[in-house]
């Protein structure tokens, strides 16, 4: 049967059918706050002004509980193979699992796990405390990460987040991108005797970041770094140790990871050592720690006190039976910056997918369009299609409670924040009827003519769904919870949705083409039974 045709989704739909009662009433619900404000591992989540009542509250639930969520959970920490198409299990996890007594997935694992996480922290530790050295015998002082998407994503938003824990002896730069811009704005500002490059790439075959590797050993070569001394000022990470080694990386300074952790959920393996040079092992361990917490909490809390549950129910809610096309996620903690970004390649590598795990194309809305900033910029930039337009745009705003910034000012900075969070959770959701504007702009003292001129211009339809998620203060265990509550509500929706959330077939076509075009490029070809469009772009690239 297909998920559209199950009872509890067709009882969704009923429920969609009958408009709802504006926002602005249903704040005014008795009880709302009993089963929309949950917490748990540091995190509060406040879904009080989400467009759901308590009757579709509990229906959602009853969606979660015939996909059998529970059962798919325990299957996913038990370490079956649920990535179906890579044959693979799904145990990040297992990453942070700790010392527990006996982790689902076995005391040898969590032995190897453990001895893999010392073994980076140890080579951290040598790198903060200038143990590690160049080949002019001086201390590292520049660290450049080489990799993109997961082996890049989630370490450079960690160590934005955690930059109040920054290393004041090493510095970090990140190198994404194969345009060789990137890669020479980094190196005009490092030194070839003080720098030591990551290579960071589960599979250690993507181009993007081999492209970059082979130019930075270049620049050493050009700058003076003997040739038997390059491979001391490189580490590899990756879940392809055998091949770092065979590419000449020293085996001591390649860090692996496992093929069970899906590249955008790398950040807790060794992929995570540009964080534990930044911030400090110490400060990641406490990043798994948290995140930790919060799988705990996944693990054992029932459904209806579940935040992970919570945010994907409100999330199929808004997608499939209010029909808004993306998500916004709009941090007001500016050390977040870059958390949009993740979440962006967290939630749609694994659910823009349209075809089901029985191979049948979907007959309903899949993953939304994830998209974000900090909220106090985008205020000021495209929050006003949000208050005005007609897109619906559901919105996640994360704040922090207390703000630990050693300014004096810094209580009265952090007020002005929470003022805007609260003011745009309360503008999005209640807005303001024509008629409170034409009160309003009358006792701007606007005359009658003028103010009803005006007020189309100047009322805010508001209705628009907010999930408010309070972290005490950003640190790295609330970081880590935070990341883990994202990381799960995309395996509940996936899981409802019944798709594959942990592969990523759609990535592989457009690099087979690109390898193609590349060679079409070295060689100045155009090949002729490329299609005519693609040829003469080709052609005009060719000369
Ligand atoms: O092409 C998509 C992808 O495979 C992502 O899933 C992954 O995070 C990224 O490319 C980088 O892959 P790798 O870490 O193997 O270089």
């Amino acid at each position: 049967m297909r998920l559209t045709e199950r009872p509890a989704w067709r009882a969704l739909a009923a429920l969609a059918a009958q408009p709802l009662p504006h926002l602005r009433e249903l704040v005014h619900e008795p009880g709302r706050g009993d089963y929309a404000r949950l917490s748990a591992a540091g995190i509060e989540l406040d879904f009080t002004r989400q467009r759901i009542n308590r009757a579709v509250h509990d229906a959602l639930l009853a969606l979660a509980q015939d996909a059998g969520i529970e059962a798919q959970r325990d299957a996913m920490l038990a370490g079956e193979p649920v990535n179906a198409t890579e044959g693979r299990a799904v145990l990040h996890v297992a990453l942070r699992g700790g010392a527990d007594a006996h982790p689902p997935w076995g005391s040898q694992l969590a032995v190897e796990i453990d001895a893999e996480l010392a073994r980076a922290c140890d080579f951290a530790d040598a790198v903060r405390e200038g143990r590690v050295r160049g080949f002019g015998g001086a201390p590292i002082r520049h660290v450049v990460s080489l990799g993109i998407g997961g082996s890049d994503l989630g370490p450079r938003m960690a160590c934005e987040a955690l930059a109040a824990h920054a290393s004041d002896a090493v510095r970090l730069h990140f190198v994404s991108n194969p345009d060789p811009a990137q890669l020479y704005a980094v190196l005009r500002q490092a030194d070839p005797a003080t720098t030591l490059f990551f290579v960071s790439s589960k599979t250690f075959t993507t181009h993007d970041t081999l492209i970059n590797a082979a130019s930075a050993r270049q620049w050493l070569l050009d700058h003076g770094c003997p040739a038997q001394q390059v491979p001391a000022q490189f580490a590899a990470i990756t879940a392809n140790a055998a091949r770092a080694v065979a590419e000449g990386y020293l085996p001591q300074q390649v860090f692996r990871f496992w093929d069970w952790v899906g590249g955008r959920y790398s950040l807790w393996s060794a992929i995570g050592l540009p964080v534990m040079i930044a911030a400090g092992p110490h400060q990641f361990r406490a990043l798994l720690d948290g995140a930790h917490a919060m799988d705990t909490h996944f693990r054992n809390a029932p459904l209806a006190r579940n935040l992970p549950v919570a945010m994907a129910l409100c999330g199929i809610w808004n997608r499939n039976f209010l029909g808004a096309p993306t998500q916004l996620v709009a941090p007001y903690a500016a050390p977040l910056a870059k958390l949009p970004a993740y979440l962006q390649q967290q939630d749609m590598e694994s659910c823009g997918k349209r075809v089901d795990a029985s191979g049948r194309v979907v007959d309903h809305a899949t993953g939304a369009i994830v998209w974000g900033g900090l909220g106090l910029d985008g205020q000021h930039a495209y929050f006003q299609l949000l208050h005005q337009g007609t897109h619906l745009v559901p919105a996640d705003l994360i704040g922090t409670r207390r703000c630990e910034v050693p300014l004096p000012q810094a209580r009265t900075h952090h007020q002005l924040v929470l003022a805007n969070l609260l003011a745009q959770a309360s503008a999005l959701s209640c807005g303001r009827t024509q008629d409170e504007t034409l009160i309003a702009l009358s006792a701007a003292g606007l005359p009658p003519r003028e103010a009803a001129r005006l007020a189309p211009h100047r009322t805010f339809p508001g209705n628009v769904p907010v999930s408010l998620l309070w972290l005490d203060t950003l640190d790295a265990a609330s970081l880590g919870a935070l990341i883990a509550l994202y990381e799960h509500k995309v395996f509940v929706q996936a899981a409802i949705w019944g798709i594959h959330a942990y592969d990523q077939w759609g990535v592989e076509l457009g690099k087979a083409i690109a390898s193609d075009m590349q060679a079409c490029l070295a060689r100045c070809e155009v090949p002729k039974e490329m299609d005519p469009v693609a040829a003469a772009t080709l052609a005009s690239l060719v000369g």
